[in-house]
Order: structure tokens, then sequence, then C-alpha cells
């Protein structure tokens, strides 16, 4: 964590039961690189997950130390970053009325993430923590002055608005916040439904034979994997057009073992994707059971975990309230006496 080092801050949503290979791959496993180069904070979000207005507190509860216990299994480690949840930090909210002041309806009204839900439900079925859930998670970014955001395309614009947001604070009340760049995770990382290759593997997908679990039992990762939609030719090729499916059997299979596509295209050559789909069905397994064993470590001594999330937060709120401080005290909020 030293200080000459560039500071990322990401946040996951604890708004499933397990993560999935896709957010392993697209992002997890990103996060456990970024911690060997950078300062790095990484949140579980538990206050975005409220956003869609309908939770559940004891399923929100254990969802949370599901994301924990995950991100610890998966290589994120506290000695070498700040893992925390963000609720434990008020800062984040605190900063985030400050903000929320400073967004224009309009502005807020053009982020396609919520234009994309009112489409689909209508202004009366969705919050208005919907609305302003991009305005908090600007919020998440700069209360720890993040000098890059490691995120997926989908969050490009989000990220366009914190920095927007931060040279507007900057602008008016002094150069206080740092305006982060977006460190877009690569595309090469996206990993799509078993079932449906024209769609990002996702908690919310229709049917749960396209995504692979990481809590997933080994049976039946191995059936999901075997049972991979493909097409009807059966050339093991690299081309994300014409072979969707095939493909992104590929980018797993390279993903988790380090073995560029092209070495595996030329290993399954002539061979069928019966083969190819029998070896990846082992090498998710042989990834995913010991990060499964190690999450299960960890949720079976909550105790522990929330030692760790505590010290996290602890760490993480040394810096987000030096932030505000000098925050509510450039927007001329008077300083409470001591
Ligand atoms: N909106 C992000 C997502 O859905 C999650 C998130 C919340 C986040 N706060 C953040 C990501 C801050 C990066 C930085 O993926």
């Amino acid at each position: 964590m030293a200080a000459d080092r560039p500071r990322v801050l990401s946040g996951i949503q604890p708004t499933a039961d397990s993560f999935h290979l896709g957010n392993y791959i697209g992002a997890v496993r990103q996060w456990v690189a970024l911690q060997e180069t950078h300062d790095a904070f990484y949140c579980v979000v538990d206050l975005h997950a409220l956003t869609n207005g309908e939770w559940d507190a004891d399923e929100l509860r254990r969802r949370s130390r599901v994301a924990a216990a995950q991100l610890l299994a998966a290589g994120v480690d506290p000695d070498r970053c700040t893992l925390f949840v963000q609720s434990h930090v008020p800062e984040h909210t605190q900063l985030s009325w400050v903000l929320t002041c400073l967004t224009g309806m309009g502005e807020a009204g053009r982020m396609t993430q919520y234009k994309d839900r009112v489409a689909r439900y209508g202004t009366d079925r969705i919050g208005v923590g919907m609305f302003t859930y991009p305005i908090l998670q600007a919020a998440d970014i700069l209360v720890y002055r993040a000098d890059q955001v490691p995120v997926g395309e989908d969050q490009r614009q989000h990220i366009e608005l914190t920095r927007d947001l931060a040279q507007r604070f900057n602008h008016r009340f002094g150069d206080l916040l740092v305006v982060p760049e977006p460190y877009i995770l690569k595309a090469t990382g996206k990993i799509l439904d078993l079932q449906d290759p024209a769609a990002k593997m996702s908690k919310s997908s229709e049917s749960q034979a396209g995504v692979i679990d990481l809590l997933d039992e080994p049976a039946a990762i191995a059936k999901k994997v075997k049972r991979a939609v493909t097409d009807t030719d059966s050339a093991v090729r690299f081309d994300p057009d014409a072979k969707p499916g095939v493909s992104n059997l590929l980018t797993i299979f390279s993903a988790l073992t380090g073995r560029p596509v092209a070495e595996l295209e030329a290993a399954y050559d002539g061979k069928g994707y019966g083969a190819l789909k029998s070896d990846l069905a082992d090498v998710v397994v042989e990834f995913t059971t010991p990060l499964r064993e190690r999450t299960l470590g960890w949720l079976d001594d909550p105790g522990r975990l929330d030692d760790v999330l505590a010290a996290g937060a602890a760490q993480a709120r040394k810096v987000a309230a030096e932030t505000l401080a000098q925050v509510y005290d450039a927007v001329g909020f008077l300083k409470p006496r001591e």
C-alpha cells in the first residue's frame, strides 16, 4: 500500500448468492492483480444493493458476507489492499448528498443504465435510489481520491459523471477532489452465458444453466460446461462473431489456465467439441473447488470474517473522513466544535 502507487477503487454488489465465473474472470481476478501495483480499495457495495427497492434483510446480510468471503478466497488480500463493506463507511453517503446537490436532474436522467430501467419498468416501479445510484458511485470513488477505477465497459458513463462532478466541485470550491480515470477491464475478460452466447453471463439471466456460480457443486459445473451451446460445425476455432459459444469456452479455458487461445485451438484441432468441453469441465472444477472450500471456510468463521471487514473499514475511514472533512468545510458547513 505504498503511497507512491496510483490508487484504485472498485466495488461489487452483494446481490447474488454467489459470484459467477464472469465476475471472477471479468473483474475479481484483475482486482487481485492490481493489489500488487496499486494502492487498492475494494468494497462490497451493500448500499447499492438496495437500489432495486426489493431486498430481504437476512438475504442481504448473507450475501454481503458471501461476497466478502469470495473476494478473500479469490486472493483479495487484506494485507495488500483495503477491503471493506460500503455501509461501514458512512462518509460515502455523506459525500453523496453534497454531490447530489451538484448534479442536474437531466444529467442524472441521461445515464443509460437508469434509462434502460425506466424503459423496462416505468418510473412508478423504480425508486429514487435507482436514479441517484451513479451519484453514490461517484462518492465511493471521490471520497478516496482514487486515480483509477477498474470497471467494465458498461460503467464508463458512470465514471464520466464522476469526473464531471469532481471537476465541477473543484471549480467551485477549490482543488480538493481527484478526477479519476476509468481503467476499463479488458473485453477479452467478457464471459458469455453458456446457454445463450449472445448475452453476458449474468446473475439475472433467466436460466441458471448457462451461468457457472463459483459456489456450484463440482458435478453441476461439469454438467453446465458439457451442455454449453456451441454450433453445428465442429471446428474448435476462436471466432467470436461466427462461433460465439466455442469462442467463449476458449476464453474461459485460457483465462483459467493461462494457456494462449491459439495454443488451445491447435491442441483441440480435429478433436471436436466433446474433448474441449470435457477438459474444460475439469479445468473449471479444479479451479472452483479450492475457491469454494476457502469461501466456505470463511463463512464457517463469521467472527474472523467480520474482524477482517472491521479492520478494512477502519483503514478506509481514515482516508474517507479526511476527504469528507475538507469537502464539508469547503462547501460552507460549520465545523462542529471538537
Ligand atoms: N456500479 C458498479 C457495478 O454495477 C458497482 C460500483 C458501485 C462501483 N460503486 C462503485 C464500481 C465504485 C466501481 C467504483 O458494477
